[in-house]
């Protein structure tokens, strides 16, 4: 007798199943929320808030210098090049972007990729059968699938953790070639990677370093060259990945090294042949930018300055800051302040109550860090007004009173419409501190550091509780 035929499982039920309750809520939700910012605000819902969710760190996209050579580029060359780099993609002002940012980070070579993202990708063709890649758990989710789509294999260490990475180049394979991968400075706590220990590690074992300087090219250091300038180490790097869409204001990505390494990976890299190239506007912002971040140090002091403001407030408030990796290096702070909470749904509820305030943030949960250690992710820019800085510590002082996060009365929230702050709902953190109030930190257990992580659907079930989803390794 033949067998009864299973019905197959339609893949698009399957998948939609968890998500379900996402798709029809119609509660408040931080993700994909439709808005126009500009100069530190947004206009969300109708409502101008203060904007602490964007990496604009220079405060430059919306620059009349930026946004004129963009135009200028646009006029000249089209919408798109409409073909790949290696092919039709190659305009010359992509040369001179390169050449620039090559002398920019002192390297002798450079490619752009259309985002910061495909740059992170495109290290894979260095990933071969039989390599050794490390990795800092706390990598950005680029260099995570770079290694998953590599044939390299993988050794995660415990986030900048040198002992542990130590531990696994001591015990690996001495014949094998190794590559250490790092953010310069990641992207969700804010802490600069260890490079000092890095580079002495990598070359103690024969290993290459490639860092992403996504957040900290074009802002650490006293010419902004990121992390290997502010360690006084201009040797340190092997190769830098990197991103034109932080601190560059536009959109794009860079890898810099050597001549030879650059020029294999012109020709090796995937997410370099098979897509099409940076979009002349976003060159054209790019190279204006750059001129920007060489004439304009002040603007990198501007934003560090409004960052040691936010993080010491915050902190006299009784938010933790801190975490569980220790900020590295001189600068204890930088431009990503994280304010901890653990507990996911009590962070969505956070960003709310920070949002009926007037402060859009970015509430970070699984995968984006890992299940436990969910936090309110502010990002400074060079354009926040004093002002700004005030809202936004009125706002978590507020916000946290009412749930009994910080020591205080509960303020009774206020719709907020005004740009200027005109309305703020409660006293200024500082007159809170001032009284002398007992703060009581944010306290939420924190679990170990490899925690497996959620899959993606686990960032809308903070607000909409719907089905866990199956665990993913999202590192
Ligand atoms: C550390 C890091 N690397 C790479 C990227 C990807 O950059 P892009 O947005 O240009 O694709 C990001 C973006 O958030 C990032 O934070």
């Amino acid at each position: 007798m033949a067998d009864s035929p299973v019905p197959a499982a339609d893949i698009f039920d399957k998948h939609l199943s968890s998500f379900a309750r996402a798709l029809t809520d119609t509660g408040p939700r931080p993700f994909y929320r439709p808005m126009a910012a500009s100069g530190g605000e947004a206009l969300v819902d109708g409502v101008r808030v203060v904007m602490t969710a964007c990496n604009d760190y220079l405060g430059l996209s919306g620059d009349p210098r930026v946004t004129a050579a963009a135009a200028k580029a646009l006029v000249e060359y089209g919408a798109s090049c409409s073909g790949s780099r290696l092919v039709c993609g190659t305009l010359p002002l992509h040369e001179e972007l390169e050449a620039r940012l090559a002398a920019f980070l002192g390297c002798p070579a450079a490619i752009v990729t259309t985002t910061g993202f495909q740059a992170n990708l495109a290290i894979t063709p260095l990933l071969g059968k039989g390599d050794l890649v490390f990795s800092d758990m706390a990598n950005h989710a680029s260099l995570v699938d770079a290694i998953r789509l590599g044939s390299a294999d993988k050794r995660l260490y415990r986030h900048s953790d040198m002992a542990d990475l130590e531990r696994q180049l001591a015990t690996a394979d001495p014949g094998a070639a190794k590559l250490i991968v790092t953010d310069g400075l990641f992207s969700m706590e804010g802490d600069l990677c260890r490079l000092p220990e890095l580079t002495a590690l990598a070359r103690r074992h024969g290993a290459r370093l490639v860092v992403d300087g996504a957040h900290d090219i074009g802002l650490m250091g006293a010419g902004g060259h990121g992390v290997a300038e502010y360690f006084g180490l201009p040797d340190a790097v092997d190769l830098y990945t990197g991103t034109l869409s932080k601190c560059f204001g536009s959109i794009g990505g860079v890898l810099a090294g050597p001549t030879d390494i650059i020029g294999y990976l012109r020709y090796t890299a995937r997410p370099v042949i098979f897509t099409a190239s940076m979009p002349p506007a976003a060159v054209g912002a790019a190279l204006a930018a750059l001129d920007i971040i060489e004439s304009e140090p002040e603007r990198r002091t501007r934003v560090l300055n409004l960052a040691e403001r936010l993080d010491s407030g915050l902190r006299a408030l009784g938010y933790d800051t801190g975490g569980p990796a220790p900020r590295t290096g001189p600068a204890t702070v930088t431009p990503i302040v994280p304010v901890h909470v653990g507990d996911a749904e009590l962070c969505a509820r956070l960003w709310k109550e920070i949002l009926d305030e007037g402060v859009f943030t970015h509430a970070v949960v699984a995968p984006a860090v890992p299940v436990g250690r969910a936090l309110i992710r502010l990002s400074l820019q060079a354009t926040h007004t004093d002002g700004h800085l005030d809202r936004i510590l009125d706002a978590f002082t507020a916000a946290g009173r009412r749930l009994r996060l910080i020591a205080g009365t509960a303020a009774t929230p206020q719709p907020r419409q005004a740009s200027d702050g005109a309305t703020a709902a409660a006293p200024s953190a500082g007159a809170a501190v001032s009284q002398g109030a007992a703060v009581t930190p944010v306290a939420a257990p924190i679990p170990a550091p490899d925690a497996v992580p959620a899959s993606v659907p686990s960032l809308v079930t903070p607000l909409i509780p719907a089905p866990a989803p199956a665990p993913v390794s999202a590192r």
